[in-house]
């Protein structure tokens, strides 16, 4: 075998022990994104090759902990893509508002800035308190960082830039105390977010959702994987339910395309029809 094909050997009988040791099938990723992160992980664990992990995954305690966050993009911000959360403000608020309680999945929600900014939004549309929030994740550090809800005060100046670009009525300070360099998000938006560990990979569905908010995770599947979470949104939506993705995905081709219809397509926002 030459030395490429070596390594994707290598490469696959990691991926199999992978899911059969933790029933994580990481096979329907993107080839190329997944390839570069092993070999990432192998370097910071000090492995010439991707097949000295292999006994990593074997016998170290919490190597999945580490390996799930090697394998994960948490690539986030505030209020990403301002403009689509002014989209989402005027076309689907209206909407949420006909509901006694409104119930929010974000999955792939990384360390929670997208969740604390959908909480913001809905405070200021006085829909907060009739919202239960769930957001999800597999990379348990990110949903550690998510769960406290304080960040790097250097970054509140580029979030803030992003909340008075989607339309935010106030000053993001207005939601946030200040202690030395961190920003702590307040008690009224994080009581009503729950974060949990959660894999589309092999997980259930979450159930009776109005709003599935999941970006810029998909891109980073295959069409199997794509297809199943796909249905596992469907699954998961009530009626009229509301599924928002990233500006780079969509369900067009997808096996739910003739389910929902799309209330943008540029904003990617779809609804069941
Ligand atoms: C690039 S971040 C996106 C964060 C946020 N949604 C945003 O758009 O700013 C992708 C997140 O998806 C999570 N993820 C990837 N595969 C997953 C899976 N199978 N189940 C749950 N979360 C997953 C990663 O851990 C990461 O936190």
């Amino acid at each position: 075998m030459n030395p490429h094909d070596i390594e994707e050997f290598e490469l696959d009988t990691i991926l199999d022990l992978i899911d059969k040791c933790y029933g994580y099938n990481f096979k329907d990723y993107s080839r190329a994104s997944i390839k570069r992160r092993i070999q990432n992980l192998a370097s910071a664990c000090n492995c010439e090759h991707i097949s000295e992990l292999i006994p990593k995954v074997l016998y170290q305690d919490n190597f999945l902990d580490k390996f799930l966050k090697g394998m994960s993009v948490t690539v986030t911000d505030m209020f990403r893509d301002p403009w689509v959360f002014k989209i989402f403000k005027e076309k689907i608020i209206p909407q949420l508002r006909i509901h006694p309680q409104i119930n929010i999945w974000h999955a792939g929600c990384a360390t929670g800035e997208e969740v604390y900014s959908m909480a913001i939004l809905l405070k200021e549309e006085g829909l907060l308190k009739y919202s239960r929030i769930y957001a999800t994740d597999f990379n348990n550090h990110s949903l550690d960082i998510a769960k406290k809800g304080i960040y790097p005060l250097e970054k509140m100046q580029r979030y803030s830039k992003n909340y008075l670009d989607a339309g935010g009525k106030y000053s993001l300070s207005e939601y946030y105390d200040v202690k030395y360099d961190v920003a702590k998000f307040s008690r009224e938006l994080t009581e009503r977010i729950t974060f949990s560990h959660h894999n589309m990979g092999v997980d259930q569905a979450f159930g009776e959702m109005n709003l599935i908010i999941c970006r810029n995770v998909l891109i980073y599947f295959n069409k199997t994987l794509q297809n199943r979470v796909f249905t596992l949104f469907y699954d998961s939506l009530m009626p009229r339910g509301v599924l928002l993705l990233g500006d780079k995905e969509s369900i067009d081709y997808s096996e739910i395309n003739s389910k929902l219809t799309a209330v943008s397509s540029k904003a990617r926002i779809y609804q069941v029809r």
